[in-house]
């Protein structure tokens, strides 16, 4: 298309059944992010559009298990999401949710709108059914083995392994996720998008027409579905949380979550429209509106396939015109899970990392899963931070402000002529938002955010091969030169790390005293202006703007990530079987009370071992227990435990133990001693 006029960014709405984690940034925020605030940058008209997606089968099924209403979850997790957004600088312009008035009032007028085109199928046939529960199954009520690549835990409407999209009845060996129980067959009525209708229209609008533009993963996915085969699909449920079905006849029924998530976009967009004095229209109906779909590798089917189709349908809507799917961000080599707490969630990590969002939001961009799968690991990030932010940005800016306000009280000084060496490092950053612009609207972040790195390294080298702390000694007046070369450098790093490290550009800005009408600079500014930072303006003080990641801090968080593995380990071991049957007699031979730890101590040269001294009530005894690493000494006196009297006196480790302790584990995999709930008198039996 020509040079758009305006842009309509839509990012993913998230699913509002718990708080988002560094996966979700990585894959479509942050890159969303970027490529909105470099529009704004360079005077585009931008409306950059999120809000929670409200409708998931996973919200009951939360509250569910939580014995709480689906409204409490949404709530809660609208609220967390929306401030973890704003708290990482995620600028959207409108942040709605798909339960607000106005996207049910949009949502149902477009499904009138296609019921009343004829663009449905209206078909009773037989869906998979729970008949303990009561209940059709669709989406995440069912499980079972995906057709296309044998993975047993696929769900419903979508297998997350291979990202197909199949209908329920498709499931291999389906279950239900809310008895376990198999399904049977029911009949019941349901309005179907007929996909096949568009198979022409999608083959030519995406294989063709944007067959040079669109990135290879998200054209690999198109071309797989629509050579498979293109079939209708239901976008109706039996099921009570949703959007009611706004037609006759279709009680107890509610749209599909991916039929009205998509068209959230849409509802989001008026309400920010309706704020802001604007024509919603004008950003989703005309054709010189460049409308582009931020989303995870997962989303393709829905934004490349399912949400154009309807929009065709309804006529009048424009398609998009990229959706630069990623592929998924792993942590420290396993798949980021919500279910299994393996993630870093964004609220925890600004408790332990508070007011450095931009240090996150640059690892995940110069490590983004673009075009493969890719992994986050704490030490990538220590070193992002120490050898990147504080080693070259940092370091460079430190030095310019400091030594500005040690020679010259802060006031840019007048250069006298540019030396070719001068002149070259000039005309090398007039060129940067150039390169990093062309990085940009191609969709390709990481490859921008390491070019903004690189004008940081333009200036470090460039003061580290002039080298001013030493020349500063015999020829004063080239120093000016320096440093005024070197303020134009960190002026043009002020603006064009903006759409990277939102909050590190403000400091700097504020640093540098650009905030003033005249030095107020605009991306285009750097390569058209001669001067940014003029001779005589003042400069403020410094403050640092990156501090270096110890050692000690890293290991806290690989710690906390061991735990979690641990505990998921325990929570997924099998159950012993059961052992060898004993009869009574055998049973009443075994001699269990309750006693109390009244000494303990390390049993010398060994690690496990302690030597306990135990009060059984009939005697005090000693027992050596395999505790030690699970245990200090000091911290268990006085600990009621359960005892194994009669077992065999034997030596360990030259110390005779009388008896044993009996204990388990907890699901964190710890051990843990077996007390009876409440102080008893020792020597109690336990039978
Ligand atoms: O995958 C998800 O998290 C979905 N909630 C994304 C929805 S995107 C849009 F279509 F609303
Ligand atoms: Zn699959």
């Amino acid at each position: 298309m020509n040079k758009p006029k305006r842009y309509t960014i839509t990012a993913a709405l998230p699913y509002t059944n718990g708080p988002i984690h560094i996966g979700h940034l990585a894959g479509v925020y942050v890159p969303a992010d970027i490529y909105a605030r470099f529009l704004r940058a360079t005077g585009n008209d931008v409306a950059y559009i999120c809000g929670s997606d409200e409708h998931g089968v996973a919200i009951p099924m939360r509250a569910k298990k939580e014995g709480v209403s689906p409204q409490d979850i949404i709530d809660k997790y609208h609220g967390i999401i929306k401030n973890s957004f704003a708290d990482f600088g995620i600028s959207f312009d409108n942040y709605s949710r798909t339960s607000a008035e106005i996207h049910h009032k949009t949502a149902s007028d477009f499904f009138q709108k296609l019921y009343k085109d004829g663009e449905f199928i209206e078909e009773v046939t037989e869906q998979l059914y729970d008949e303990e529960a009561n209940q059709y199954l669709a989406d995440r009520f069912v499980i079972g083995t995906c057709p296309k690549c044998g993975n047993e835990e696929s769900y419903g409407d979508q297998c997350e392994k291979c990202g197909t999209s199949h209908n329920a009845t498709d499931l291999i060996n389906p279950k239900s996720a809310i008895t376990g129980n198999i399904p049977t067959l029911k009949e019941t009525k349901h309005w179907f998008l007929p996909l096949d209708k568009h198979e022409d229209f999608l083959r030519e609008w995406i294989l063709e027409g944007h067959k040079n533009d669109w990135k290879p993963n998200v054209l690999g996915q198109v071309k797989s579905w629509i050579d498979d085969g293109l079939r209708p699909r239901a976008v109706t449920r039996d099921l009570d949380w949703g959007i009611p079905v706004p037609v006759e006849g279709a009680d107890g029924k509610v749209l599909y979550v991916w039929f009205d998530a998509p068209i959230g976009y849409i509802s989001s967009t008026k309400e920010w429209a309706e704020r802001e004095g604007k024509n919603w229209e004008d950003y989703w109906k005309k054709d010189d509106t460049k409308l582009v779909h931020f989303i995870g590798k997962d989303n393709i089917v829905f934004h490349c396939i399912i949400f154009p189709a309807m929009l065709k349908a309804h006529g009048n809507y424009i398609l998009p015109e990229n959706v630069p799917a990623n592929e998924f961000l792993n942590l420290e080599g396993n798949k980021l899970s919500t279910s299994k707490n393996w993630a870093v969630w964004l609220h925890e990590y600004l408790e332990e990392f508070p007011g450095q969002q931009d240090v996150l939001r640059y690892t995940l961009t110069a490590n983004a899963p673009e075009n493969k799968d890719n992994d986050f690991t704490w030490k990538d990030f220590q070193a992002k931070n120490n050898n990147e932010l504080v080693a070259v940005f940092g370091n460079f800016i430190n030095r310019v402000v400091v030594l500005t306000n040690k020679y010259y009280n802060g006031i840019v000084p007048t250069p006298a002529d540019f030396s070719d060496i001068d002149q070259d490092v000039l005309d090398q950053l007039k060129e940067f938002p150039n390169s990093i612009a062309k990085s940009i609207e191609r969709y390709r972040f990481r490859e921008a955010s390491q070019e903004m790195m690189n004008l940081a390294r333009l200036g470090n080298k460039y003061l580290a091969d002039e080298e001013p702390w030493k020349v500063i000694k015999e020829d004063e007046e080239r120093v000016k030169t320096i440093m005024y070369v070197a303020l134009q450098i960190a002026a043009g790093l002020a603006v064009v790390s903006e759409p990277f490290l939102p909050f590190t550009s403000s400091k700097l800005k504020n640093i540098l005293n650009l905030n003033t009408a005249e030095l107020n600079h605009k991306w285009v500014d750097i390569s058209e202006k001669n001067v940014l930072l003029p001779a005589n303006h003042q400069v403020n003080k410094g403050e640092l703007l990156f501090a270096k990641i110890e050692d000690k801090t890293i290991q806290i968080q690989l710690d906390k990530l061991e735990a979690t593995k641990k505990a998921n380990e325990a929570a997924n071991k099998e159950v012993e079987p059961q052992k060898e049957t004993i009869q009574f007699d055998d049973f009443t031979k075994i001699d269990i009370r309750v006693g109390t730890i009244i000494e303990a101590e390390k049993v010398a040269k060994t690690k496990k071992l302690l030597k306990l001294t135990v009060d059984v009530g009939i005697d005090t005894r000693t027992i050596v227990s395999g505790i030690a690493e699970s245990f200090k000494p000091e911290d268990i006196i006085g600990q009621q435990v359960t005892v194994l009297c009669n077992l065999a006196p034997r030596k360990l480790r030259g110390v005779e133990s009388q008896g044993m302790i009996l204990m388990t584990d907890t699901p964190e995999g710890k051990l843990a001693f077996m007390e009876p709930k409440g102080k008893v008198i020792n020597g109690s039996q336990v039978c």
